[in-house]
């Protein structure tokens, strides 16, 4: 076996979005933490983290793309250092710490947006100091790791179509769509939207206005597709799912903007308009790839002809990409 400080080539990991198909709030734990029902799907749009052996003796972080923040606030660095001391017992047989690493990180995933990337960055950090190093962990102790840097982060180092629940640790892993990927519009306002808040707001007071609707609705897409569902007839189901998430209401409070920016979309598309995780991310299901890219054309298009609200602080992130969950 190779010295794995003495490795070349450095280890790369895409870290995909994630997608809240579904995102229902089911209870409160005593400890404040949330309780969740969420059907949720990796999607193409990926960052790109790569790590190799440190020249000079700590971890480094290198970030580009979309801006950050502060790199020392990333959760690549932590999941290195926590992983770093798991793996220590298990690593080579050796009495000492396993070596630093350089990460570089290229951000393609809006950040504070609802699309899951700094916890995709932190589960492909696990995985990705795991294999530099040569070292392995059993698959419960991975979980409790990736649980302790974030809720998003079990389903991520899962990989796939899941079902969440618990806070987010409770992981189970759904069978992909049937037939061809369905297409994704992507549409983030230029504001970034904290999950706490978003959290903090809902427990103040703020209930979705049918309730249970969006747990009934996140149960049976769960069922559906643990049954084996199409990619066809999940478009097909896009108006109800994009009515099943209960952090609307709450989000909306903090972005007012956002009722407009999303009747306005809603009729320029003419297809139901959903919301990722705590947002401010929009989301259009399409049947294909294709169909995701023209309706990016058109957005765009508004866009610069004014013909959709501004919302925060310039114009919106708008890609078309895939789901990413293969039956
Ligand atoms: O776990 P994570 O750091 O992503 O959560 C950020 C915050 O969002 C938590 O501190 C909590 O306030 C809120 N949250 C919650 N219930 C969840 C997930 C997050 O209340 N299931």
């Amino acid at each position: 076996m190779t010295d794995p400080a003495r490795r070349l080539a450095p280890i790369v990991r895409l870290a995909p979005a994630k997608l809240n198909l579904t995102l229902a709030v089911v209870g409160r734990r005593p400890d404040g933490f949330h309780t969740l029902h969420s059907v949720m799907v990796p999607l193409r749009l990926s960052d790109r983290l790569s790590l190799s052996p440190a020249p000079d003796g700590q971890d480094s972080l290198y970030v580009g793309g979309f801006d950050t923040g502060r790199p020392a606030d990333n959760l690549v660095l932590r999941a290195i250092a926590v992983t770093r001391q798991a793996a220590r017992a298990g690593w080579f047989g050796q009495p000492r710490l396993p070596p630093p690493l350089a990460a570089r990180l290229e951000k393609r995933i809006p950040v504070a947006a609802g699309l899951g990337g700094g916890s995709s960055d932190a589960a492909a950090a696990i995985d990705g100091a795991l294999e530099a190093w040569g070292a392995d962990l059993p698959a419960g102790d991975r979980l409790a790791l990736a649980a302790r840097l974030g809720s998003d982060v079990p389903f991520f180092l899962a990989g796939g179509a899941a079902a969440i629940e618990g806070r987010g640790e409770t992981v189970t892993p759904l069978p992909g769509l049937e037939g061809d990927p369905p297409g994704v519009l992507l549409v983030t306002p230029a504001v970034g939207v904290s999950t706490p808040d978003v959290f903090a707001l809902f427990a103040s007071g703020i209930r979705p206005g049918r309730h249970g609707a969006a747990a009934a609705t996140s149960r049976h897409l769960a069922a559906e597709m643990q049954a084996g569902l199409d990619g066809g007839a999940l478009v097909a189901r896009a108006g109800v799912l994009a009515s099943a998430n209960d952090l609307v209401p709450a989000t909306t409070r903090f972005v007012p903007e956002l009722v407009p920016f999303r009747r306005a979309l809603g009729r320029l598309l003419g297809r139901p308009i959903g919301q990722s995780g705590s947002g401010p991310t929009c989301w259009v299901l399409y049947p294909s790839a294709q169909d995701a890219a023209i309706a990016a054309a058109l957005v765009r298009e508004a866009v610069q002809a004014g013909r959709l609200p501004v919302v925060g602080a310039g114009e919106p992130f708008v890609e078309a990409t895939t789901v990413e969950a293969r039956g």
